[in-house]
C-alpha cells in the first residue's frame, strides 16, 4: 500500500516568488524521511507540494515533477482530492474539528467519501485510534467533543483522522511543536510503528527528534532572504548526522546557525 515518492527538478512559486528551487529526491516506501534547515527554507512548501495542498494558496503553482509510484500527482488528468485522500496531512497545530465527538473526527474523512454503515464506521474509528495509540485513553467518551482533548491526546487524534482514511503516504509538519516531551515521545513511537504501513515525511526543527525517527534526512537551506530555498543535501540520516557531504549541513546540525 505506501507508496514511494520522486520528486524531480521541483520549482514552487507564490505568485511570482520563486520559494524554492530544483529540488529532487525520493522518498522509499515504509520509509520516514525528515525535513530540516532554517526558518524560512521552504519545508513545510516543499511538504505542502506533495499531496497538492500547495495550489489551494493563491499564486500557488509548481514546475517539475511529484510521482507516487509512477503516478504523476500533477498530471492533468489527476483529482487533487483524490491526491489528498492518498497522501493525508497533520498539521503544526492539532486540529480536530473542536464540537465533533471524538469518534465523529475521526470518521469525518470517510463520512465525506460516503461510508454510511454504523458498523463499519464504528471498526474504523477503532482500528484508527489504536493505530494512533489513542484508543485506551478515549475509549469510555467517544461522544465527548474532541477539543476536550489534552494537546498531545489531540495530535493523536488528527493522526486518527488521518490514518482512517488509509493514505499510502502521511505527511507531517511539525507534529510535535505544541506538544510536551511525553507526548513528543508518544507521537514518535507512533511514527516508528506507522512507517510499518505508510510512507512518512515529517517536518521537524528538532535535531534529536530528525535523528531519532527519521531513516533518511533532507536538509534545505536558502543563500539570503528573499532567495530560494534549494536541497542542499539528502541521505541516509545516520550519514547526515555524522559525515555530511556539504559544510552547510555540518554547520546546521552541530547548531552553528539556523
Ligand atoms: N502563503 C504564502 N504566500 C507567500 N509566500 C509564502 C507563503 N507561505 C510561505 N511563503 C514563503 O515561502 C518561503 C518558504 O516558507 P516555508 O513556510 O515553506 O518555510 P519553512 O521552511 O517551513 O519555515 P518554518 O521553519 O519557519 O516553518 C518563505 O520565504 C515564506 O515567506
Ligand atoms: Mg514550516
Amino acid at each position: 500500500m505506501a507508496k514511494r515518492i520522486d520528486v524531480k527538478d521541483l520549482d514552487i512559486f507564490y505568485g511570482d516568488f520563486k520559494a524554492v528551487e530544483g529540488v529532487s529526491m525520493t522518498v522509499e516506501p515504509r520509509s520516514v524521511t525528515a525535513f530540516i534547515g532554517p526558518s524560512g527554507c521552504g519545508k513545510s512548501t516543499v511538504l505542502r507540494t506533495l499531496n497538492r495542498m500547495h495550489e489551494v494558496i493563491p499564486g500557488g503553482r509548481v514546475d517539475g515533477k511529484v510521482l507516487l509510484d509512477d503516478q504523476d500527482l500533477y498530471a492533468r488528468t489527476m483529482d487533487p482530492v483524490d491526491v489528498r485522500r492518498t497522501v493525508g496531512m497533520v498539521f503544526q497545530r492539532p486540529n480536530p474539528f473542536p464540537t465533533m465527538s471524538i469518534k465523529d473526527n475521526v470518521a469525518a474523512g470517510l463520512k465525506l467519501n460516503g461510508v454510511k454503515n454504523k458498523k463499519r464506521l464504528d471498526e474504523v474509528v477503532e482500528k484508527s485510534l489504536k493505530g494512533a495509540n489513542l484508543w485506551n485513553e478515549v475509549k469510555d467518551r467517544l461522544d465527548k467533543p474532541g477539543a476536550g482533548l489534552s494537546g498531545g491526546q489531540q495530535q493523536r487524534l488528527c493522526i486518527a483522522r488521518a490514518i482512517a482514511v488509509e493514505p499510502q503516504v502521511l505527511l507531517m509538519d511539525e507534529p510535535c511543536s505544541a506538544l510536551d516531551p511525553i507526548s513528543t515521545l508518544a507521537i514518535e513511537d507512533l511514527i516508528n510503528e506507522l512507517k510499518s504501513q505508510f510512507t512518512i515525511v515529517i517536518v521537524t526543527h528538532n535535531m534529536q527528534q530528525a535523528a531519532r525517527v527519521s531513516d533518511q534526512t533532507a536538509f534545505f537551506n536558502l543563500k539570503a532572504t528573499g532567495q530560494p530555498g534549494r536541497l542542499v543535501e539528502v541521505g541516509d540520516t545516520q550519514k547526515i548526522f555524522s559525515n555530511p557531504d556539504e559544510q552547510a549541513t555540518e554547520d546546521y546540525i552541530s547548531g552553528r546557525f539556523g
